[in-house]
């Protein structure tokens, strides 16, 4: 039997929450929801985490820690398994009855028209329509636009019969997860977080278990749709800005300005904050987060955030971009791209973690296969690996070897102090094009190098 919470008094509810009585089922255990179990776990909750992916369960049942770029959790995962606080199923009509709390950190990506796609999570709620009863709460983690959870979730779980009453069988309450991927576990401590539910009397059970596990802030929202909006709008902030750096970049490369020069000098007013110019903007969260807001905001009026849609569009503009700056650099050696033999160095969609969803690094690839080039790729996250159809070089110097270019993608601090030697093995004039900002253009000029790079003008 479950405990319903919202039938007891708070000094009940702390007393289940202290002596760790609740018993906690994570549904997906991906990048988000597997850390989030292990912390529920480590605190002294019996918690299940449930996945379609039968691979995933049984590497994490058999304690083969599947998150290498999070590394502070695999002891904490060592330890769980240890003493037996956490494992891994697939059946969720095993679980969902013996929860008292039921996490949902399911995928919200986007279809290949940029329309987000719910499917993961309206299907689990449509299977938790038969096994909620006794006011089991459900915390939904996933990032989704404003509206999505008091519609078209509440609906799936109440069934299309409403045989189930919100906030008598179940309770449906929101705390997204705002963590960085490579950072989750600093961010896990440190991010105050949003609390939301539809009917009003959970938030304090939810901030109180939270707390609990987290030790954060947790701050209370009116309702879920005002604490999803808090999490789009912090990561959409960071798109806009992005694009329009991005934006000031194309220009000043025109203009003889260096970006990093204007940045650095614009940190020093106080209300500036700075975002760096890159290859586009890419990852499981920003780019699906930006078409969220407008597929809420178009339903109303298509002409609303066009500043949200114009920063998607400079930001998707910058691989083409990265072409045009290769096409500049060969025209200097008097060679062509077509071709050539590029060297790629890094494809993850941003620096330090093994994650290539809606990478960058995936549309320049595609752009560069189209003109005929020969790409030797080497991301020190993916050695050996087979991504976008090329095996992952073993070294940089394997990548770089008889290229007539090298093409720095992704920032990965392997890449700090890049040794310029390396180009010596070059099959024509050295050329070297940046989209990191890793490269000193001062440094690469002394070195008979062309070289170009996202923003640099006037080298
Ligand atoms: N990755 C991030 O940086 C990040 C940060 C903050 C928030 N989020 C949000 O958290 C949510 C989860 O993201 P993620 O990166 O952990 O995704 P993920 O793809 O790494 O993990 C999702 C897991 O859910 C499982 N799954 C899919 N359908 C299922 C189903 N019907 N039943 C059970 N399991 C199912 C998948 O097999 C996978 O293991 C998303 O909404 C995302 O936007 C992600």
């Amino acid at each position: 039997m479950t405990t319903n919470l919202s039938s007891l008094n708070s000094s009940q509810i702390q007393e289940c929450i202290e002596n760790k009585s609740l018993k906690i089922a994570v549904v997906g255990i991906g990048r988000i929801g597997l850390p989030t179990a292990l912390c529920f776990a480590n605190s002294g909750f019996e918690t299940i985490g449930i996945d379609i992916n039968e691979k995933l369960v049984n590497m994490v049942n058999s304690g083969d820690y599947p998150l290498k770029d999070e590394p502070e959790f695999d002891k904490v995962f060592e330890n769980v398994l240890e003493k037996k606080k956490f494992s891994a199923e697939t059946d969720i009509k095993k679980v969902i009855p013996n929860s008292d709390i039921i996490l949902l950190s399911l995928p919200t990506p986007m279809n290949n028209q940029n329309i987000p796609d719910y499917t993961a999570l309206l299907t689990v709620g449509k299977s938790l329509n038969g096994l909620l009863s006794n006011g089991q709460i459900v915390i939904v983690e996933s990032t989704v636009e404003p509206g999505f959870i008091e519609n078209e979730l509440l609906e799936s779980i109440e069934g299309t019969e409403k045989n189930l009453k919100p906030g008598i069988d179940f309770h449906l309450a929101v705390c997204p997860e705002t963590a960085n991927p490579g950072e989750i576990m600093h961010d896990f401590k440190k991010l105050p977080r949003l609390v939301g539910s539809i009917d009003k009397k959970i938030v304090p059970i939810v901030s109180a278990l939270y707390t609990n596990v987290f030790g954060v802030e947790l701050i209370p929202m009116p309702n879920c749709k005002t604490a999803n909006a808090v999490k789009l709008t912090t990561n959409v902030f960071r798109e806009i800005n992005i694009g329009f750096i991005n934006e000031l970049s194309l220009l000043f490369e025109k203009l003889g300005i260096d970006t990093y020069t204007v940045i650095e000098a614009a940190k020093s007013k106080y209300n500036f904050q700075p975002h760096y110019p890159g290859p586009g903007v890419g990852g499981p969260c920003l780019p699906v987060n930006a078409y969220q807001y407008l597929n809420s905001s178009k339903k109303i009026d298509p002409n609303f955030l066009k500043i949200v849609q114009d920063a998607r569009k400079i930001n998707e503009h910058m691989p083409q971009h990265v072409i045009e700056l290769l096409e500049d650099a060969f025209s200097e050696s008097n060679n062509s791209l077509e071709n050539s033999t590029i060297a790629i160095l890094g494809i993850s969609y941003k620096p330090n973690v093994h994650d290539v969803q809606i990478a960058p690094s995936e549309t320049i690839i595609r752009l560069l296969k189209e003109k005929n080039v020969n790409l030797k790729i080497f991301d020190p996250y993916f050695i050996s690996e087979t991504i976008f159809g090329y095996k992952i070089e073993n070294s940089i110097s394997e990548a770089i070897s008889n290229s007539d270019a090298v093409l720095m993608v992704t920032g990965h601090n392997e890449f700090n102090d890049f040794n310029f030697e390396l180009l010596s093995s070059s099959k024509n004039k050295p050329i070297l094009v940046d989209c990191t900002g890793k490269i000193n253009p001062q440094n690469v000029k002394s070195k008979g190098i062309i070289f170009r790079g996202i923003g640099r003008g006037g080298l």
